[in-house]
């Protein structure tokens, strides 16, 4: 066997923790696959003193992650601190100027300068490893970018935020609140250091941009992903999914159209029988479409230290294994600059949630904007009767454009009747 590839770890929280004990654990499982063994030889954290759970003698400590990068004896950086700015960014690049191959989990990092950064790493010769950083455990960047690259990918999208998907689960089988899940969710490792990036889409995005570079061969464009979280998904509009025959998911869904490239993240109404609705708790799915493959489901646990440090360690042992693949599955030259479907333009059906005074006429407002908006109605449903009082009213449309939907939620918010901001949840059939 040749010499062991030597690691540098920045970051030693749940993801950094979990990559330690898997290399210990798996080692001589790891070094039969890398075909030798993989050795964390460095680390970098902020509290020296903290118990990691895994002993960290005899490994090179650096109170600065960026040093790791200058580190002659490194082979190898795996950049596990997050966000897309400070440290994190300044190890990256670092890495990739010292010639050195980097792996991150960082989907933040990717998402807002991932093409920076492979046209870096592209001119330096390096590679650029990220399986960690969509869907934790579930190997969807070598499944789209090698597994499926014979195909022209259609459209990708699934299930992408391990916390919102524990949140909406938990409210929905145990009937517990919001906040209560999310506090669990941070106990469990799974959400973001700032978990707002976590319920208001935000991490989801970062994912969704980096998947539709890789499906549809263009450079990340997180600004133009359409971005909506859980906050204001509540335990009234989950029992009306249910007596609808849905199941409300915050889902990223990224689909080549004849007017673009449109990406979009917000909860969503999918039928109780589609094979994405089961998907439950901190578990994943992603969903790609190939023009010769047919359609492919790949499911698993996105979140959390074991799930992600399996992701990490795949990527390790394809460099100690000199695997190499250009960052976005093709090398800067060949992207496309294919561009984005504006949102406005998004048709599809909708579930509105009014609360409304309960008395005669109301309806009818409502219905009027509807119609003079061009947008007709699947369904109605109100439940129970509280005269002069707020009840609850769902309207469910037919196919609609999302411009003409926007206007006619802006007009109806107006409504003297309408006591609180309309909840709008688009349903996904396909
Ligand atoms: P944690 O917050 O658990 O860990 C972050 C680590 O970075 C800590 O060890 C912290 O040190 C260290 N750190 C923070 N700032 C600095 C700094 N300035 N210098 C040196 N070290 C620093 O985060 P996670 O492990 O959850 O996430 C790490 C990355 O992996 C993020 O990009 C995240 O988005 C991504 N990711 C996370 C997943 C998960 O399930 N948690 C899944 C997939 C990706 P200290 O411990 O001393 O405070
Ligand atoms: N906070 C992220 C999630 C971690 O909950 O999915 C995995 O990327």
């Amino acid at each position: 066997m040749s010499r062991p590839l030597s690691v540098a770890l920045a970051g030693l929280g749940t993801v950094g923790g979990g990559v330690l004990k898997l290399l210990r654990d798996n080692a001589d499982n790891v070094a039969a696959r890398a075909g030798r063994a993989i050795a964390v030889t460095a680390v970098s954290a902020r509290d020296r003193s903290r118990d990691r759970g895994v002993p960290l003698s005899g490994l090179r400590w650096y109170d600065d992650p960026v040093a790791l990068a200058a580190d002659p004896g490194v082979d190898v950086v795996v950049e596990l601190i997050g966000g897309s700015e400070g440290p994190a960014r300044a190890l990256a690049e670092a890495t990739i100027q010292a010639g050195k191959p980097l792996v991150t989990a960082n989907k933040a990092l990717l998402a807002i300068h991932g093409a920076d950064l492979a046209r870096q790493a592209e001119k330096r010769g390096v590679t650029l490893a990220f399986e960690a950083a969509v869907a934790g455990g579930i190997p969807v960047i070598k499944a789209l970018r090698e597994g499926l690259a014979g195909n022209r990918i259609t459209a990708v999208a699934g299930i992408l935020n391990g916390t919102c998907n524990y949140i909406l689960t938990q409210m929905r089988e145990r009937g517990r609140e919001f906040a209560e899940v999310l506090a669990d969710a941070q106990k469990l490792g799974y959400a973001e250091a700032d978990p707002s990036f976590d319920i208001d889409g935000v991490d989801a995005a970062h994912k969704l941009a980096i998947l539709a570079a890789l499906a549809f061969g263009r450079p990340v464009a997180f600004d133009h992903v359409h971005v909506e979280g859980i906050r204001r998904v509540s335990a009234l509009d989950i029992a009306f999914a249910n007596e609808l025959g849905y199941r409300i998911k915050l889902l990223g869904i990224a689909r080549q159209t004849e007017a673009g490239i449109d990406t979009r993240v917000h909860p969503c109404m999918v039928p109780q029988s589609a094979p994405i609705a089961t998907v439950d708790g901190v578990f994943n799915a992603v969903v790609a479409e190939g023009d010769f493959v047919g359609r492919v489901m790949l499911t698993g646990r996105g979140a959390g230290a074991g799930p992600t440090a399996s992701a990490v360690a795949a990527d390790l042992i394809d460099i100690a294994r000199d695997r190499r693949t250009p960052v976005w599955g093709a090398a800067g030259a060949a992207l496309s600059s294919a561009p984005s479907m504006p949102m406005d333009q998004h048709v599809g059906c909708y579930y509105l949630r009014l609360m409304v005074v309960d008395r005669p006429g109301v309806i009818a407002d409502v219905t009027a904007i509807l119609r003079d908006m061009g947008i007709s109605l699947e369904s109605m449903l109100q439940r129970g009767r509280s005269p002069g009082e707020a009840v609850p009213v769902v309207l469910v449309t037919h196919e609609t454009q999302e411009g003409a939907m926007r206007q006619a939620l802006a007009m109806i918010g107006k409504l003297p009747t309408v006591m609180e901001e309309p909840t709008l949840i688009r349903i996904e059939v396909s």
